[in-house]
């Protein structure tokens, strides 16, 4: 459950992020957020796994809110994963960390922008605690998980107020749109 040291937390490194943020961001200020990031998961004991269960019914993967700016901005997750998962190449429309806390989170990279073709893979890492990775709003990544995985996910913008994001459709060989598919539980304090 929430508690007061973490509720802190997040609000330190969410206020640190707002202050990168509005410097102006690029491929050197995402990686100042994902470093922020970083330093906010080795508080590892704030963030039990036991808090943030991820039902398996949808697609494996639980989305859990920990902040969120009232004009939508800076939108702060846990995604659980229970054992397996899978997004296919998309892009976000904002600025994206991912950083580990549990666990392992494959995510591609790809030289393509959405509309441009079949995505060319650049470079596969893998996400776990102490690791993360950062995009900016045009990047396209896709992610695979397979054991289970819990991480941060962070975006410049609250993902149910985006428009919908671009994606890659292997079966129709195409770029299309989609809105998030499942749905968000709010754990903010
Ligand atoms: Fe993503």
């Amino acid at each position: 459950m929430a508690n007061a040291e973490r509720t802190a937390a997040i609000a330190a490194a969410m206020s640190d992020i707002r202050d990168i943020d509005a410097k102006g961001i690029d491929r050197d200020s995402v990686e100042l957020i994902r470093h922020r990031l970083v330093e906010l998961a080795k508080q590892k004991k704030l963030f039990p796994w036991s808090d943030f269960p991820s039902d398996e019914t949808r697609d494996g993967s639980t989305l859990y809110l920990l902040s969120q700016d009232e004009d939508h901005r800076f939108a702060l997750y846990v995604q659980s994963v229970a054992d397996t998962t899978q997004a296919p190449p998309h892009d976000h429309l904002t600025w994206a960390c991912i950083v580990g806390l549990e666990g392992r989170e494959t995510n591609r990279r790809y030289a393509t922008v959405a509309g441009q073709g079949p995505p060319k893979v650049l470079e596969e890492m893998v996400v776990e605690h102490g690791t993360g990775i950062a995009f900016l709003a045009d990047d396209v990544h896709s992610i695979h998980v397979q054991g289970g995985s819990l991480n941060f996910h962070c975006y410049g913008h609250d993902l149910l107020d985006l428009p919908p994001r671009n994606y890659w459709s292997e079966s129709d060989r195409e770029w299309r749109t989609m809105k998030i598919r499942y749905p968000i539980v709010d754990a903010r304090a």
